[in-house]
């Protein structure tokens, strides 16, 4: 790892070690699919289990930090730093028995983004970025693509996910993609590991709307640190009070805009 700034070393160790008990209780998941019940509360308590191991050593090496996490929402403390934790995200396909999840912890000072880690425990892929420093995935120097048009790209997106979603309008924005742009597009069930893939190249573009911070928190600093675009749907840096994000290389965000409105 090229980052080893104290907060990041202390973001690595938390992820690893919850990492360990991601990956254990993964492998329960195939025998509790075949029982009656599914194994979904049994997620759910992993869920909680591994927010706690993160917060457990967040807390223990910075005692002062406040802490924003998915699962139990505010621990208020030194306002001036946050942690922005969701503990699993993409628990659909951890739930389902599909290696497709990661761990992701933003880190903010004074309200701004300044370091962040998504942490892939299946394939061992870790994303991480310090403002200023760049961003890695596990040794390698992140960059994003280089495509400059959306008719030669492939982009992600997911939702619409809870009852209270703008169902119509994210219909609407997957039908003018796939019908104006007649790109692939790809629904991977992990918002974290979307914007990780936008930053590392492996994809040019994501949008999505009704996100929450805990799932995009890492992801922004990642991609801007990897020389991509974070922007909300009108291409401003409003993303986390609109609740749409669209994350992309740094050549094909106007294009992404324009089809998005
Ligand atoms: C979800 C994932 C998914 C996205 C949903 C999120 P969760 O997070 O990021 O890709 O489409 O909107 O809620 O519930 O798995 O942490
Ligand atoms: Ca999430
Ligand atoms: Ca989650």
């Amino acid at each position: 790892m090229k980052l080893n700034s104290a907060n990041i070393n202390v973001m690595v160790k938390a992820c690893r070690l919850a990492g360990k008990t991601i990956i254990r209780d993964y492998g329960e998941i195939e025998n509790l699919q075949v029982s009656l019940k599914g194994p979904g509360d049994f997620v759910t308590a992993c869920d909680k289990k591994v927010e706690k191991i993160l917060i457990g050593e967040l807390q223990k090496a910075r005692p002062t930090y406040s802490i924003l996490s998915e699962e139990i929402g505010e621990i208020k403390n030194d306002e001036s730093f946050k942690w922005i934790i969701d503990p699993i995200d993409g628990t659909a396909n951890f739930l389902h028995g599909v290696p497709h999840f990661a761990i992701s912890i933003g880190l903010e000072q004074n309200k701004e983004i300044i370091c962040g880690i998504i942490y892939d425990p299946i394939k061992d892929e870790m994303f991480v970025a310090e403002k200023g420093n760049g961003a890695y995935l596990n040794n390698q120097r992140m960059r994003v693509s280089s495509r400059s048009k959306l008719k030669d790209c492939i982009i992600f997106t997911g939702g619409p996910k809870h009852e209270s979603d703008n169902r119509e309008l994210a219909l609407k924005e997957y039908i003018n993609f796939s019908s104006r742009v007649f790109i692939p597009i790809r629904k991977f069930g992990s918002a974290a590991l979307d914007m990780a893939y936008v930053a590392a190249g492996r994809c040019d573009g994501f949008w999505q709307r009704n996100l929450h911070y805990w799932d995009i928190a890492a992801g922004i600093i990642i991609v801007k640190e990897s020389g991509g675009f974070v922007t909300d749907f009108a291409g401003e840096n409003q993303y986390i009070q609109n609740r749409t994000i669209i994350a992309t290389n740094s050549k094909i965000n106007k294009e992404m805009i324009e089809v998005l409105k």
